[in-house]
C-alpha cells in the first residue's frame, strides 16, 4: 500500500505570536517543519509527502527531503481541517486506498518507534488510527471561576499526531463534516462523524505540539538532547 504523508503547514500561529509562523522556528538551524516532514520521511513505507503551505509563503523553503522522497506543496485553506481536505484534493494521482498520515508541521519531536507503531496498528484496520495519550491530569469542571466537580478521566485521551486513514475515506469524511458545519480539529473526529472509530495507539507524551513559545522552550531541549 502506497502512504503519503500530508502535513498543514498554513497556519499563522496566533498563539505563538511573533512575525514568522511557528513551523518555520528554527531550532539549531532547521525550521521544525523540518524535524516533521523528515520524521515522516525516513519511515521506508512512506513514499512521499503533501505539504500544504498559505498562498504567497515567503518561508516555505522548497526542499528536496533529505532522504530523497518527493515533497509536493499546495495551497492551504483558513482551517487546520481545510488544510488536509486541500492536501487531499492534491493527491490526484494517489488511489483512494493508500494511506494518509497526517502530521502538525509545528510538531517536531515524533519518535520513530511510534510511527512505525501507528502504522502497524493501521494494517487492516479501516477506521484509521492516531497516536494519543491518556490524560494525567485532575480535570476541574468550572463554573464561575470555581470549581463544581471532578470529572472521570479514565476513558479521556489526549489526541496527538499523526493520525492515520485510507485516502478516499478520509478526504470523504472531512469534506462530510466541514459541511456539517463542525469545527473540525483533528482527522479523528471527521471519521467519528462518518461512524468510524479510529484506534487509539497509545504514543510518547513529548510529541508536542508547539502552540506557545513555552512549548518551543521544550521542543528546543529535547531535540538538543536527541542530537547529542
Ligand atoms: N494549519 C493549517 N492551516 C490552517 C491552520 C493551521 O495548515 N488554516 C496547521 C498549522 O500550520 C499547524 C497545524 O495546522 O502545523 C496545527 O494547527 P495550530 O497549532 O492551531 O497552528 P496555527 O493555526 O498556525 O496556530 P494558532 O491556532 O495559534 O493560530
Ligand atoms: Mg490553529
Amino acid at each position: 500500500t502506497a502512504i503519503w504523508a500530508v502535513l498543514p503547514a498554513a497556519g499563522a500561529g496566533s498563539r505563538f505570536g511573533g512575525g514568522i509562523p511557528k513551523q518555520y522556528l528554527e531550532v539549531a538551524g532547521l525550521p521544525l517543519i523540518a524535524y516533521a516532514l523528515d520524521a515522516l520521511l525516513a519511515h521506508p513505507a512512506v513514499d512521499g509527502a503533501m505539504v500544504a503551505i498559505a498562498a504567497d509563503d515567503p518561508h516555505w523553503p522548497g526542499w528536496t527531503s533529505r532522504s530523497g522522497k518527493p515533497v509536493r506543496t499546495c495551497v492551504g485553506g483558513s482551517e487546520r481541517a481545510r488544510s488536509v481536505l486541500a492536501a487531499l484534493d492534491a493527491l490526484d494521482d494517489v488511489t483512494d486506498d493508500a494511506l494518509v498520515l497526517v502530521h502538525d508541521a509545528a510538531r517536531p519531536c515524533l519518535d520513530a518507534v511510534d510511527l512505525d507503531r501507528l502504522i502497524a496498528a493501521a494494517a487492516g484496520n479501516g477506521d484509521g488510527a492516531l497516536l494519543a495519550a491518556p490524560v494525567r491530569d485532575t480535570l476541574k469542571r468550572a463554573s464561575q471561576g470555581r470549581s463544581a466537580g471532578t470529572m472521570p478521566r479514565e476513558q479521556l485521551w489526549r489526541a496527538l499526531t499523526p493520525q492515520l486513514a485510507r485516502l478516499g475515506t478520509l478526504r470523504e469524511a472531512l469534506r462530510d463534516a466541514l459541511d456539517a458545519g463542525l469545527v473540525v480539529t483533528d482527522e479523528a473526529m471527521a471519521l467519528e462523524h462518518a461512524g468510524l472509530h479510529p484506534q487509539l495507539v497509545e504514543g510518547r507524551e513529548d510529541n508536542i505540539k508547539v502552540t506557545t513559545p513555552a512549548d518551543l522552550a521544550l521542543v528546543e531541549f529535547l531535540l538538543a538532547r536527541r542530537a547529542g
